[in-house]
Parts: C-alpha cells; structure tokens; sequence
C-alpha cells in the first residue's frame, strides 16, 4: 500500500519527536520514500543525524542551507510528496497553520503542499485541552487537514490525559487506511447536489431559504479526495473549491439545477442530492423592479420539479441515488416517506431540533436511513467530518452490494 509513495514529516519541538525515528524505519520497510523536515525546537529533542540516516535523505531546517547557500525549495517539496505528514505537531506549530503564519520551512511547506496534510498533536494534557488550542485543531480540520487525535495516556509531565503522540504503529496503519481509501471511487462519477436556489420575485428580489453549501462541498471535497470524478450543482454560494479537479457548474433556480443534474445523470454513478432546493417559484417574475403599495401584495407559487424524484424515475439498476431530509418534526416518518417517494438508496436525516445542525452551521448532526429503516446515527461533528461519515456509509454499501 506504502510501495512508491513520498511521505513528507514535519517534525516540531516535542518530546514526541523520537517516535519520529521509529516512523521512518517503518515507512521504509513498508518502501516507502521519506524526506524530513524539522522546526529548529525539534532540533533539541533529536538530532537530524539519526532522522537523515534512517531515512536516507538530507534533513531540511531552513529555507537556505548554511554551508553551500543552496535553496530548500518549500514548493518544490510540497508538490514532491503524496502525503505530508507534522509529527509530533506542537500547540505553537498548530496555532500557526491555523492562522496562516509562515515563519519557517516546515510552516512555507505546509502552507504552498497540494497533498493530504496529517497532523498528529502532541504536547501536555491541559495544552491539549485548551480552548484556543481546540479552537485551532477545528480551524485545520475544516481546511481539510485530517487530524489523528493524541490519544489518553501517561505524558511526559507525569500526568496523564489526552495529548500522547499516536504511536508509529498506528501512525503506519492510518497513512495505509489512507492510501487505500484515496482510490476507492476511482472510475466512479458522481453528481452532487449543494446550495440553496434563487426563485426570481423581479429583477432585484428572490425566494430563497438559509443553505450555505457547506455540506454539498464537503461532499465533494471528500469524495474527489477519494478518487471520484465530481461534479458539483451548486447553488448560490460564497463557497470556494478546495480542489481543482472538482467541476463546478454553478447555477440559480431549482429549473437551472435540474437542467444540469439531467444532462449528467445518464453518465452518473452516484447522486447525492444535498441542495435545499425552493419547492416553489413565483409563477411569472415581473419584469419590473414592484413597486411598493398601500395593500397586501400576494404572489402566485408553482411547483419547481422534483431533481431527486426525477432522477429517481429514471435510476437504473447499477445508479445510487442519495437523497437528505431536512425536517423539523416527525423526523424518521417523513425522511422514510421521502426515501421510498423518491427512490434513494439511502437518506441522510438532519433535523433542526438539533442545536448546530442544519442549515448554514459549520457542523451537522445526522442519521442514516436505508430502505431496512434506521441504519446509524452520528453525533455532532464539523460538516468535513460529516461528509466522511456518510462516504464511508455509501462506500461499504457499493463495495459490498
Ligand atoms: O447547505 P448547508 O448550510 O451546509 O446545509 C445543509 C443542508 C441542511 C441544506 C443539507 O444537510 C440538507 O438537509 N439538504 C436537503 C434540504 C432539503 O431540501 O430537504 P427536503 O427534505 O426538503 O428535500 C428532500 C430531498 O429532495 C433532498 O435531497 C433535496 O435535495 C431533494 N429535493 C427537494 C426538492 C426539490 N425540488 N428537488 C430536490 O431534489
């Protein structure tokens, strides 16, 4: 799994650091190419001697190397590796990525890599705790940096609570879970549903509702970072792509979106459809700005199409449709009825009882039904981690069907 692949360490001042050595070692067993580099707190902990001979590479500290004036290029190693990887990850180094300080090699690199960033935290247990601390670890997981939580145990201090480095050899086995997830949806195309729609009133007013799109581009983040081709309907949004590779079709109306998620359907294998989409739109937008009267005004609604009843008539037998169900009350009955309505394979059910769930927050609180009934139900967590959630739900449903 590890065969081939450039895995970067950033390694920062922290007792932690000699775990790093046993990293290497492991990694290349496993034929796995290391380079290091090293914050110069790290320096005191372990020297780069050990680092460099274990993993057959210079050990990097500064932007230009004393002796031959030569340029550690920042850029050229983050686009070098496959994975990088800040280990042990101090509370200075975190708080710094988290603000986008860029003060020394490893923080240059952290910030320029194009590739998965791990951190794995080490440091003191009430360090760990810290709100500022916390504060920071959410701000890097919802860039997308896959955090590895320092587990209990006795720390260097003499107390004991969260904030040990994870072990090597569970380091070892999440870099392999990793590479093994990048290509699950390989050769997969996915449609995704985000954002609210724009129902014209008159050239300057709409119907609308609260979405953000947050929870359709975590979707797509995720799913992409898998190795899926995606491409994400989005809504209205201020929302931009943490990948590239993601095809954006940006759109207004519920009419526009579906137009869209039609013209792809035929060549989708999975479509998730997160969008709060306007169940109605004003019959005839006026043309004119309306202007203000003494009387009520009242405006005709029509019914907008359904996207995820549509294309679930349409679904053939290999497709799967995923649908989400914002309720209010009556939560599991009406995400149900909505199931078999609309022929998903499964809904994700949120519901606005739950405070930080929904619409515009940056976390989700959800459950998963199938057509056998209630499936699982996740605590509340940042949509990124939501989103992972509900990939790991579809990907044991395609891999085992
Ligand atoms: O965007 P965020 O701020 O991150 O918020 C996320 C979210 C709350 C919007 C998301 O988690 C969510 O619940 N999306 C679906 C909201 C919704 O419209 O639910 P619904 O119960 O009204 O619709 C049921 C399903 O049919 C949904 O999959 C919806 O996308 C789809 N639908 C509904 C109406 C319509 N005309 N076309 C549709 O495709």
């Amino acid at each position: 799994m590890l065969h081939g692949k450039k895995i970067l360490i950033g390694v920062c001042g922290s007792i932690a650091a000699y775990k790093i050595a046993i990293l290497i070692r492991l990694l290349i067993k496993q034929g796995a190419e290391v380079k290091i580099i090293m914050t110069n707190s790290a320096l005191d902990f372990i020297t780069p001697l050990t680092l460099s001979t274990l993993s057959r590479n210079p050990v990097l500290t500064q932007f230009q190397e004393e002796k031959t004036g030569e340029w550690n290029s920042h850029i050229d190693l983050g686009l070098w590796a496959d994975l990088f990887l800040i280990a042990p990850a101090s509370a200075k180094t975190i708080s710094k990525m988290a603000n986008g300080i860029c003060d020394n090699l490893l923080l240059a690199t952290y910030l320029s890599a194009r590739c998965p960033v791990f951190v794995a935290p080490a440091m003191d247990v009430d360090m760990y705790q810290h709100a500022s601390t916390k504060g920071n670890l959410e701000k890097l997981s919802s860039y997308g940096n896959h955090l590895v939580e320092a587990p209990y145990g006795e720390l260097a201090s003499g107390l004991s609570g969260e904030g040990r480095m994870t072990e090597p050899e569970d380091l070892l086995e999440i870099l392999k879970e990793h590479f093994k997830k990048k290509d699950e949806f390989r050769g997969l195309s996915v449609l995704i549903t985000a954002g609210p729609t724009h129902e014209k009133i008159d050239p300057v007013r709409f119907i609308s509702n609260f979405s953000s799109g947050k929870m359709g581009y975590a979707l797509a983040d995720e799913l992409a970072k898998r190795g899926a081709t995606v491409n994400l309907v989005s809504g209205p949004t201020h929302l931009r792509l943490k990948q590239a590779k993601i095809n954006r079709i940006q759109v207004s109306s519920a009419q526009d979106m579906y137009k869209v998620c039609l013209a792809f359907y035929e060549k989708t294998d999975i479509a998730i459809f997160s969008a709060a989409v306007a169940d109605y739109r004003p019959s005839i937008p006026a043309e004119q700005k309306i202007k203000k009267s003494a009387g009520p005004l009242s405006i005709e609604l029509v019914k907008n199409p359904d996207i995820a009843f549509e294309l679930g008539q349409k679904k053939k037998n290999k497709q799967v449709n995923v649908g989400f169900a914002l309720e209010t009350d009556n939560e599991i009955r009406n995400a149900t009825l909505k199931l078999k309505e609309k022929n998903l394979d499964f809904i994700v059910l949120n519901s606005m009882q739950d405070k930080g769930a929904g619409f515009s927050s940056e976390t989700n609180k959800i459950s998963i039904l199938d057509e056998t009934g209630l499936k699982k139900s996740f605590e509340l967590k940042h949509k990124t981690l939501v989103a992972k959630d509900i990939v790991d739900f579809l990907s044991n449903r395609i891999h085992d069907s």
